[in-house]
């Protein structure tokens, strides 16, 4: 698929198909209305006869009109005639696609970019475009024996996007080099959350992790295995995979971006490849989807694919927890006591609370990278899908000026996530009788907290943020699951935002 940006189509040129925008009440938008003009008032036509109401996302589809040299007109309703907020655009670009890719054409010229979106420039509306674009022709077809045909879906091979002069030009295909980037990352993350977790194991993890390394010159990778895990005296990551046949993984990716001695972003992964709940095994309808329990660790990995695609000038380091959380004879009983790498003392009371279990020792590895930042991202507590459901991430953070930052490119990306307190009072309902900490909170109140509160105790040497994803990075139910590629959008927005902020020397 290719995107071309350009300031305006000349009256004469022939598209297959053109994508104007109309408001309610049968108003053209300004594209749309120089079309109408010299086809003589033929689309103004239409909508008097009542085939577009102009309400959001509906759409008309016109062909031959006079005077008009393309093939198709694709009428697209933009709602009242007001500048648009981030949702409206999303969604009448989203409901606007799939009723383009079941036209014939091979190529679209788009003036939706002409609409005016509420503190929004053209690099955010071409971005969304493109972005959206593409994510509709995400297939995950790899387990099927009769894969779908390349459908109508995918005939679509040109868009044009329209921009108003040259310095909207530059600005759209920077956009537009972003937004294919993202994707990427993005379809890397849903084909490894998607995999099945007898194929996408710990190890499959870490080849992942050499795939990119042998691809990107800027990336190259560190993987632990079981042994060295003992040597750092990981005794609670390790305490986690002993009931699986799958060894575990500790995944180290260093994406180098800048020639400077720059200190590193670190993002942190869970990588949990099926989360039975081990000995403190999970009810049959709840272990249903439990391979998502490793998309911290593919956004991870997606996250350093986009960066160096994009090349961007930061260092980035990526750290992925892989294990399998099996029950069994030589699993972790509820009661057992850990060490963990940082000397911290663990009680596991349940063995399902495993995510945090990994992740201590990962956080307490990540000290070495003398870290700007550590972000940790975690399929962590189901209490997250309580709190926030799937609009939002939960994040935690014990540094505010990282929280904001993350906030705002939520909020920009629309891939949003909200705060959570990270108090002190909390902390207390981690007490254990017996070791320094219990892996889950009594009372049982709070969980997502809770589980933030029990890292935090493994974050106080640098500026720390927790997103807990358990409710974002996939959709659907039982039979219908797919992973959704966030917190990604997220992520790769902050880096950009970075990038903006600390210049590229
Ligand atoms: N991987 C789960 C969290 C989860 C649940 C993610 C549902 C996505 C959907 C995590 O390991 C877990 O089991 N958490 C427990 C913690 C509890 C035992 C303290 C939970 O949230 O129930
Ligand atoms: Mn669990
Ligand atoms: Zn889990």
């Amino acid at each position: 698929m290719e995107f071309s940006v350009k300031t305006n189509l000349p009256a004469k040129q022939q598209s297959d198909c053109l994508i104007l925008g109309v408001f309610e009440g049968s108003k053209l938008s300004e594209a749309a209305e120089r079309f109408n003009t010299n086809s003589e008032g033929a689309l103004s036509g239409w909508l008097a006869k009542g085939d577009l109401d102009g309400k959001l996302g509906h759409t008309l589809l016109l062909q031959n009109m006079p005077s008009i040299p393309s093939d198709r007109v694709l009428l697209v309703g933009c709602g009242p005639k007001k500048d648009l907020n981030d949702k409206d655009f999303r969604e009448l670009i989203r409901k606007m696609l799939p009723v383009l890719q079941q036209t014939g054409s091979k190529e679209a010229v788009c003036f939706l970019t002409e609409l005016v979106v509420k503190k929004r420039d053209i690099a955010w509306k071409s971005k969304q475009i493109v972005q959206l674009f593409l994510e509709s022709t995400y297939r995950f077809d790899s387990f099927k024996s009769k894969k779908e045909k390349a459908d109508n879906t995918r005939r679509l091979k040109r868009m044009v996007l329209i921009v108003a002069n040259k310095s909207e030009t530059l600005k759209a295909q920077r956009a537009v080099g972003e937004a294919q980037a993202i994707v990427e990352g993005l379809h890397l993350v849903k084909d490894l959350g998607n995999c099945p977790p007898n194929i996408c194991t710990p190890r499959y993890l870490a080849s992942e992790a050499e795939n990119l390394a042998a691809t990107y010159s800027s990336i190259s990778t560190a993987i632990l295995d079981e042994k060295e895990m003992k040597a750092l005296k990981m005794g609670s990551f390790l305490a986690v995979a002993k009931g699986s046949q799958e060894p575990p993984r500790l995944i180290t990716l260093e994406y180098r971006g800048r020639n400077d001695k720059q200190k590193p972003i670190v993002l942190v992964g869970k990588g949990i490849t099926f989360d039975t709940g081990g000995n403190s095994l999970k009810p049959p309808m709840s272990m249903i989807g439990m391979k998502y329990d490793m998309c911290g660790a593919a956004t991870v990995l997606g996250v350093l694919k986009a960066a160096a695609i994009l090349e961007l000038p930061l260092n980035i380091v990526g750290v992925i927890a892989a294990a399998e959380n099996m029950p069994g004879g030589s699993a972790t009983r509820p009661d057992d006591i850990v060490t963990s790498m940082s000397g911290i003392t663990i009680e596991i009371l349940n063995t399902d609370a495993e995510g945090r279990l990994v992740l201590c020792d990962a956080l307490t590895y990540c000290e070495r990278f003398k870290p700007e930042v550590v972000i940790d991202i975690a399929t962590l507590t189901s209490a997250a899908i309580v709190a926030l459901g799937s609009h939002a991430s939960a994040l935690l953070s014990n540094h505010a000026p990282l929280a904001k930052d993350l906030l705002e490119a939520g909020q920009s990306s629309g891939d949003r996530c909200w705060e959570l307190p990270l108090w002190d009072d909390y902390q207390e309902a981690l007490n254990s009788a017996s070791a320094d900490i219990a892996n889950i909170g009594t009372p049982a109140e709070a969980g997502t907290i809770l589980g933030a509160c029990f890292l935090q105790r493994f974050t106080k040497d640098y500026h720390w943020a927790h997103l807990d994803v358990a409710a974002t990075a996939s959709r659907g139910n039982a039979k219908d699951r797919s992973a959704t590629g966030r917190p990604l959008p997220l992520l790769m927005q902050y880096l950009l935002d970075r990038v903006q902020k600390t210049g590229t020397s």
